[in-house]
């Protein structure tokens, strides 16, 4: 099977599939480059063998209509300072071809947002799945998704994957495209190796004990995950806004903590699961509580007050945003002397000062554990942005460029992007 360290890529076209989707400011800036740094080493390769690049990514959620918001030209100076070398862009990625076709060796040409055209998602537009002609526009669809990435295709000589953030999609840039070349002409690029041995060192060569820590709002978002988790870890922390389901599940007070109602006996479920495979169950006893917390701009009203309660016995009126000291305390004691480490999403508000004591916790224990020997893989945007804020980044074993990607490959899901060439 090809791979980017032995392909030759001297005088060839490689189309490659990156990750750009990275957070932009109201002024179009990038905030947050992670992505953009994690694909270099596949693209300074393909240069330095002497070959053109033909970049394609997603930016957002356009629904196949454009949107200026989220053009990759808005990218282009970034990528090109990253690679230390002049970024053409082609404004339509479906027709760029006469663009692809006049690159020099070393040259490199950023396509327009692959998802202004719905071709690229392959999902019918404008009909609902319980519509009468449904099925037919799906059919239609998905030939309009091949020849989409047919001509995608056709700009180059060979097809690189190096987006495992959309992995997890079976489009046409991810999936579709592999069709098209040969099998000696189509590979995973460098990161997407990394990231995949990443998730083998937590999947399949786990060195115990095994810590995984779950944050987050929601337990119905994450449920598949800690299911599979149960059968794989030997302590699992669930913290976050989850506290407040499991707090209620055992009718206990939440005041205006945010909670799934109808999940109550899925999280009742989860800790019966854990309890029958012999899993410690971590979760949070005291929550840092507020009066008036703005989840749009992460601040304290003006007045609002801040006070610790027990997380089942929160008074009406008060919202729990954070990890208290006790449950910061039971947090970094479960992760001390774990060998393998699973951190996805954070134990509180942490966008917001007064709430990043239960993340930054966790983050620490995990820094701490992993300067003991474990190895520690962070996943999902906001547990890696609070790895960056506190400072940790160089502290942890490898983070991760995926969200739901990285899940879906903990969960043990085959991903579309990876099958595509692997052929798996
Ligand atoms: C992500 O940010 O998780 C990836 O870029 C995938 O984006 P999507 O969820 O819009 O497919």
């Amino acid at each position: 099977m090809a791979n980017v360290t032995n392909y030759n890529f001297a005088g060839k076209k490689a189309l490659v599939r990156v990750d750009f989707n990275v957070p932009l400011n109201e002024q179009g800036q990038i905030t947050d480059d992670t992505r953009i740094r994690g694909a270099l080493p596949t693209l300074k390769k393909i240069l330095a063998d002497g070959g053109a690049l033909i970049i394609m990514s997603h930016m957002g959620k356009p629904k196949g209509k454009v949107n200026p918001k989220l053009s990759l030209g808005q990218i282009a100076d970034a990528v090109a300072a990253a690679l230390g070398t002049p970024v053409k862009f082609a404004p339509d990625c479906a027709k760029a071809g006469a663009a692809a076709a006049a690159l020099k060796p070393g040259e490199v040409l950023l396509l327009e947002n692959l998802r202004y055209y719905p071709e690229e998602e392959g999902k019918p537009v404008g009909i609902d799945k319980a519509d009468p002609g449904y099925d037919e526009a799906k059919k239609e669809m998905k030939a309009r998704q091949k020849e989409f990435a047919k001509t995608l295709a056709s700009y180059a000589d060979c097809y690189v994957n190096d987006a495992f953030g959309t992995a997890h999609r079976k489009h046409a840039s991810t999936a579709v495209v592999a069709d098209f070349f040969g099998t000696d002409d189509k590979m995973v690029g460098l990161l997407m190796e990394k990231e995949l041995t990443a998730v083998d060192n937590v999947l399949n060569n786990i060195q115990r004990p095994f810590v995984a820590i779950m944050g987050g709002s929601k337990v119905s978002s994450k449920i598949g995950i800690i299911e599979n988790l149960l059968g794989k870890v030997d302590r699992l922390i669930l913290c976050g806004g989850m506290t407040y389901t499991f707090a209620k599940a055992h009718g206990g007070e939440i005041g205006n903590s945010i909670v799934e109602l109808d999940k109550l006996d899925v999280a009742l479920g989860v800790e019966e699961m854990a309890k029958k495979n012999g899993v410690e169950l971590v979760l949070g006893s005291d929550s840092v509580c507020c009066t008036g917390y703005d989840f749009g701009t992460f601040s304290v009203k003006p007045g609002a007050e801040i006070k610790v309660f027990p997380s089942n016995a929160i008074e009406e009126g008060w919202d729990g945003l954070d990890a208290g000291p006790e449950s910061r305390e039971k947090f970094a004691k479960a992760i001390e002397g774990a060998k393998t480490i699973l951190w996805n999403g954070p134990a509180g508000c942490f966008e917001c000062e007064e709430f990043t004591a239960g993340s930054r916790a966790v983050g620490e224990a995990v820094a701490e554990a992993t300067v003991e020997g474990a190895f520690s893989l962070i996943g999902g945007g906001d547990s890696v942005a609070c790895v960056n804020k506190f400072g940790l980044a160089d502290k942890v074993s490898y983070i991760s460029t995926g969200g739901g990607a990285l899940l879906e490959a903990i969960e043990g899901k085959i991903l579309p992007g990876v099958a595509a060439i692997k052929g798996e």
